[in-house]
């Protein structure tokens, strides 16, 4: 609850003319209206936003948690909603995606036209065997394509999973394994900072260790030379030539409960796992969080600087904004690609309205100082966003000054790969306080609890958890039904354990601490230590590895990384660079250790876990704490 007290702290409040024009109903009185009838409010908002094939029986189906389902025995398929119904309306020839490559090559698509291709890719896939429930892993740059192949999925039915092309090898080789994909659509390369990141190798030597893939179709971006597997890879421009792409095919109607997409994400232990998100209540969720947090209209551009291949650009460059029938720019490229003012340039040259990034970018780009943002005219923003870690107040304080100019609140999303959509945010009118998420998103029951799982006091730290369902939760871990149970519902039985700490002020307000497992996140990128150490391990000089994240000022966390070498190799400086580069080859330069140490023992538990604890508190020169669970 908000109290009605003056507010503690340092706050913002909005802009009255901004909060007076909002979308959003009143806060108090819909969170209050959902608390008492999540269901019913939840069955209003589907009813009235979108548009159903069949209506469902049961708005939630809450008799075998943790497996909730919701609009049960409904018909939809979020394509249609996202493009097809927007054709009837004066939205057919508005602006749906615009595109920047890096090389400032322009496009452009309407509602027509991307429904268009995607009716053509559709019908490609259809004709490469496709069917529906069929996983297709999806791995290429921030190019057009790469939204018209996920549209085009789910348009029938399959089941995308977009692997993030800045991942490599190893982790793509293990993604396309999981989700025994029969189809993978790529590029033959992707533009950043000038440089060709050669997407279709990385995919070759990926599809060398798993052979499962019988089609592989190439989008030409960079234009090099690549090497094409005669009777497994093809050109996506050529088979859109074809007759088989044909302009116009029904879309799929399905269970409301069909499966959307898989996204693999880094959890406590072991291997990434395949979250899994549905039609019908991600689409509700991710609609409605995006039209009252960002406010979308029709006037509005709307740019999501996210990459697709991650959770953000799923929900909000992808389904959110077309669901809305808003205009979703992508930008290709690298934020200080030619020079430090790129993104600026790129609001003012589009008239960006709604800006929504990561604080790491922020931290990144304020380092260049203000003259790069103050040669450029951002007259045409007025709301801004943050979502992927706690923002520290100081970037906060510069976003809101030197970008917004004072003018344009602060919206600072907190929620993840496995909730779908915002779950801790403030709405436009709320006030702001500098580094809090502000308040559940109406409906959220969010708490933070401590060992036992009851809520602590105010501005007590302990474990962030969700205690009710919402719409586009996750509904399992594809192909692991135990561990979504085991992962999520089991520390705290009907409890959503969310793996972030945080703590809630006297006002309710929440601040979002950082995880509490083994993910660590770099610049925003959520990365698991597992498969970092699995991949120094898969050096034939490395016999033990374990990492950690350490403070970082721009990229939040930084890759620590504890290495025992194999008996009778050498620990020079230049291996430590061949074992940064061979983790840049395997999982993604995202993952490349900051440091590493060669150590001759690791810290562990007397049951082997690794102590992280005591090995963070070694490389930041701290005390170790509590030692009397150490092996020896
Ligand atoms: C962190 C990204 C603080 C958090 C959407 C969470 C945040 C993890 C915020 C999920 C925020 C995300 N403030 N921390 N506004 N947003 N996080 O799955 O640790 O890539 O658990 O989803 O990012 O990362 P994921």
């Amino acid at each position: 609850m908000v109290s009605t007290k003056p507010l503690t702290g340092e706050v913002y409040y909005p802009p009255e003319h901004l909060v007076r024009h909002a979308n959003h109903p009143d806060y108090e009185a819909i969170h209050q209206a959902m608390l008492t009838d999540l269901a019913g409010e939840w069955g209003r908002i589907a009813r009235e936003e979108f548009e159903w094939f069949a209506p469902w029986q049961k708005t939630l189906d809450d008799s075998n948690p943790p497996f909730y389902q919701w609009f049960v025995g409904g018909r939809v398929n979020i394509v249609h909603n996202a493009l097809d119904r927007h054709l009837n309306t004066w939205r057919r020839n508005k602006v749906a995606l615009l595109w920047e490559g890096e090389n400032y090559d322009q496009r452009s698509l309407t509602y027509h036209q991307l429904h268009r291709e995607v009716c053509r890719f559709a019908s490609v896939l259809r004709a490469m065997g496709v069917n529906k429930g069929d996983r297709v892993t999806i791995y290429m740059g921030r190019i057009p394509e790469i939204v018209v192949a996920m549209l085009a999925c789910a348009k029938i039915g399959a089941v995308h999973s977009v692997v993030y092309g800045g991942f490599s090898v190893e982790a793509l080789h293990g993604r396309i394994e999981d989700s025994q994909s029969k189809v993978a659509i790529t590029a033959d390369g992707a533009w950043l900072r000038g440089k060709i990141v050669p997407l279709k190798d990385i995919m070759d030597e990926a599809l060398q260790r798993s052979p499962t893939v019988q089609t592989v179709i190439v989008v030409r971006r960079t234009g090099q030379e690549v090497h094409m597997e005669p009777g497994r890879d093809l050109w996506y421009h050529d088979l859109m030539r074809l007759p088989i792409a044909e302009t116009c095919i029904p879309t799929e109607e399905l269970d409301a409960e069909h499966p959307l997409f898989l996204l693999y994400t880094s959890g406590t232990t072991g291997k990434p796992k395949a979250i899994l998100h549905t039609h019908g209540g991600y689409m509700v969720g991710v609609a409605t969080t995006l039209k009252w947090v960002f406010d979308l209209k029709d006037d509005d551009t709307w740019w999501c600087t996210a990459d697709p291949g991650w959770i953000t650009g799923h929900s909000y460059i992808v389904y959110g904004p077309l669901l809305l029938g808003a205009t979703t720019l992508m930008y290709e490229g690298a934020p200080n690609h030619p020079f430090p003012d790129r993104w600026w340039d790129i609001v003012e040259r589009h008239g960006v309205t709604v800006l929504y990034t990561a604080p790491t970018a922020i931290r990144g780009l304020m380092r260049f100082g203000d003259a790069w943002p103050n040669r450029h005219d951002l007259s045409s923003l007025r709301l801004l966003g943050s979502v992927g870690e706690p923002i520290n107040p100081e970037a906060w304080k510069w976003y809101h000054r030197v970008i917004g100019k004072g003018r344009c609140p602060i919206m600072d999303t907190w929620w993840q790969t496995e909730t779908g959509n915002f779950m801790i945010t403030p709405l436009p009118g709320t006030p702001l306080k500098p580094g809090s998420a502000t308040l559940p998103f109406p409906g959220v029951q969010a708490d933070v609890v401590d060992e036992e799982g009851r809520s602590v006091g105010p501005n007590e730290e302990g474990y962030l958890v969700i205690k009710s369902p919402w719409p586009a939760m996750l509904r399992t871990i594809y192909g692991d039904p135990d561990r979504y149970v085991q992962q999520y519902w089991s520390r705290f039985p009907g409890m959503y354990l969310t793996g972030d700490s945080a703590r809630k002020d006297e006002d309710g307000y929440f601040w979002i601490i950082g995880r509490v497992d083994d993910v660590i996140k770099v610049s925003g990128y959520r990365l698991g230590t597992a498969e970092i150490e699995s991949a120094l391990v898969s050096h034939p000089a490395v016999a033990e590895a374990a990492v950690i994240g350490v403070p970082d000022e721009v990229r939040g966390s930084a890759i620590y990384a504890y290495c025992i070498l194999v008996q009778g190799v050498e620990p020079t400086p230049r291996l430590v660079e061949t074992l940064r580069e061979h983790v840049a080859h395997e999982v993604g330069p995202i993952a490349k250790p900051a440091h590493i140490e060669f150590v001759t023992s690791l810290p562990k538990t007397r049951s082997g876990k690794i102590m992280r604890r005591v090995l963070k508190a070694r490389a930041l020169g701290m005390d170790e704490g509590d030692l009397s669970t150490l092996e020896e």
